[in-house]
Parts: C-alpha cells; structure tokens; sequence
C-alpha cells in the first residue's frame, strides 16, 4: 500500500462515516456506526494493518492521519448520540405530558336517605324520652291490622285505607298500629314504644306512594291523660321543627282511640299565612294521636280501670317533606343521585 492509497482510503472512510453517522437515527445505530467505524474488527483497524507496507518516512504522517480520522469520528459520533439523546428526551417528556389544570376525578361518598335520616332524628327524640324500639312484619294478619284495633269486618273505617289483600286473612299492613297489638299482647303494662316501618296503600298521585314509612308510638301506664300525650307530642315536634313552630290538636276520630286528635304544625312554608301547600288553612297534618280505646285493651288483655294510655301515628314522608321542604312525594323513591346527594 502506497501512502496515496493510505490517503485515498481514510478519505473514504471519512466520507463513509460522515454518511452513517448522519443517517443513524437511534442511539443503538450510532452504537453500530462506532463498532463498524472505530472497532477493533472496523474498518480504520483493517487500515492499520495495511501501514506495515508504508515507507518509514510516511508511517508517521499515516499515523498522525488516521489519529485524526479517528478523533474526527469520535467527535462526530459522540455528537449525534448527543443529538438523538436530547431529541429523545424532548419526546419523551412530551409524550409522558401532564395537564395538572385538568380537575381531579371526585369521589362520591355514599350517604344516608333523607327518610333514614328523619327516622333516625324521630328515634333519637324518642329514645330520648325513655321509649323503646319495637316492630312488627309488613305481611300482617287481618287481626292485627284491623280487628284487634276495633275494626270489624264490616265496619266503614276500613274504607279509609286502600288495603292490598294477599288472602282474605293475610294483608300488606296498612300501618304501624297493629305494632301496639303484637307489643301489648307480648308483655304487661307498663309499655313505652314507638314502631318506625314501612306501611302499605293502594294508592298513588304526588301526596301518595303505594309504600310509606310511619313511626307509630304507644305508652300505656297507670294514669296516663291526654295530657301527658300533649306533652311528649308538643315536645317532639318542637325537637323537630324548632322552638318556635306553632302546634294545634283538631278533634278527629279513629275506632282505636277515644278521645282521638289529628295533630297540625302551623305550615312551614307560609308560617301560617296560608298557601298552596296548606291548601290556605295555614295548617299542615301530621300524625294522628289519642287515648288508647279500652276496647282494645280489652282485646290484648289489659284492664281499661287499671291502665291508661296514648297512642299516634305519624308519616315519616311527610315529616321529610317539610324539614326539606321537599314538594314531591314521588322524589323519595327514584332513586336520583341528583336528589339524594343534596341531604
Ligand atoms: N294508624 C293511624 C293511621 O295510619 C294513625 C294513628 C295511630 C292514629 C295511632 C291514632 C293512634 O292513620
């Protein structure tokens, strides 16, 4: 090998790397440029070989040429890994890109239905003044739901109450007052209870679900008035609705109690001015109430000369309705989120 030949070789292979180096594109080709170029298999080392030939004047320079080479090279490829390392960075952070102005995924908590949440306000009051929890089945015997209560078969009150029969014995109780016949005729006087539950109705328009609640209360004792039963209602619904509600006992009749009262709070949407809630009177019912009529202790077993007592019944949807001032019965029981998060 002649030194022009040298020559002519280390520029081909200058040319040759320029061209790869530029064409490689990932840092594993540069990686392969290196090896093909600077390795010891590459093609500067086959050149070395070749410089055994050379005179010993221009070993020298040959040398000195293909250090050069060699440095150039070395520059060129540390250059480009350079290049590919910072553009694949640069892609790298824009790929993995976080918006953090993007607003957080929000977790629902679950929470109580409004009417849980009103039957466990009712009990705590309740539990409060020393009464107990009692229950009963929603599939009652005609027995407890009516005839224990002083309504026969015959008798016109059982048209108050839209009644789903199963048999003609067996019924979807119609209230929570069959509750007072299974309790009394469980155990003796003295009795302190209320019944929250579910009751049935056919009947269905925005004040009526065919499934309610009602909280049914009982408390039977030596010489308990109507008085007494003043007292714990008026107390009650002051709980309830606030110091200030205005209270009202109206005469009403039902066959398990004598004297019996329909209880009214004035309307909490006008503050008794009268609107379309109260339908004008100022008033709104809310239970039913009266002194237990002997007859029914009678029926359970109790002597009506050595005990007195009281009883109500009230509607929880109602109640619900009024602390939320929701106007909708209906609402209760759809089941929409939109609702029910807001209690
Ligand atoms: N059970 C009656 C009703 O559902 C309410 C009531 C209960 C009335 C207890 C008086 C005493 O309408």
């Amino acid at each position: 090998m002649t030194m022009s030949e040298m020559s002519d070789a280390l520029d081909k292979i200058e040319e040759q790397g320029m061209r790869e180096v530029t064409a490689a594109s990932t840092i594993p080709e540069v990686d392969s440029c290196r090896v093909r170029l600077l390795g010891k298999k590459g093609t500067l080392t086959a050149l070395l070989s070749g410089m055994k030939d050379l005179t010993a004047d221009d070993r020298p320079l040959a040398g000195k040429a293909v250090n050069e080479l060699k440095a150039k090279l070395q520059k060129w490829i540390d250059q480009r890994t350079e290049e590919i390392s910072l553009r694949e960075e640069a892609r790298r952070l824009q790929d993995e890109k976080v918006d953090i102005t993007l607003p957080g995924r929000r977790r629902h908590a679950g929470r109580l239905h409004p009417i849980t949440q009103t039957f466990q306000r009712i009990q705590e009051i309740f539990i409060g003044l020393g009464f107990r929890i009692a229950e009963g089945p929603e599939v009652e015997e005609d027995y407890y739901n009516f005839e224990a209560l002083n309504i026969p078969r015959d008798h016109p009150a059982r048209d108050m109450q839209d009644t789903f029969y199963i048999t003609d014995d067996i019924l979807l109780r119609t209230h929570t007052s069959p509750v007072q016949i299974r309790t009394m005729k469980s155990q003796p006087p003295p009795i302190r209870i209320i019944a929250p539950g579910k009751v049935y109705r056919c009947d269905a328009d925005i004040s009526h679900t065919p499934m309610f609640h009602q909280v049914e209360g009982l408390m039977v004792d030596r010489r308990v008035t109507f008085g007494d039963l003043k007292g714990v209602l008026g107390f009650f619904l002051h709980q309830i609705f606030g110091k200030n509600i205005g209270i009202r006992f109206r005469p009403s009749f039902f066959p398990f109690t004598e004297p019996s009262a329909e209880v009214d709070i004035a309307c909490v949407m006008c503050k008794g001015k009268g609107c379309r809630v109260c339908k004008q009177t100022g008033w709104l019912e809310i239970m039913g109430a009266g002194m237990v009529d002997p007859e029914v202790f009678r029926m359970v077993g109790y002597d009506p000369h050595e005990v007195t007592g009281f009883a109500f019944g009230m509607g929880v949807e109602r109640i619900a309705m009024l602390r939320y001032r929701i106007d909708d019965i209906r609402l209760f029981f759809e089941n929409d989120l939109r609702f029910l998060s807001q209690f």
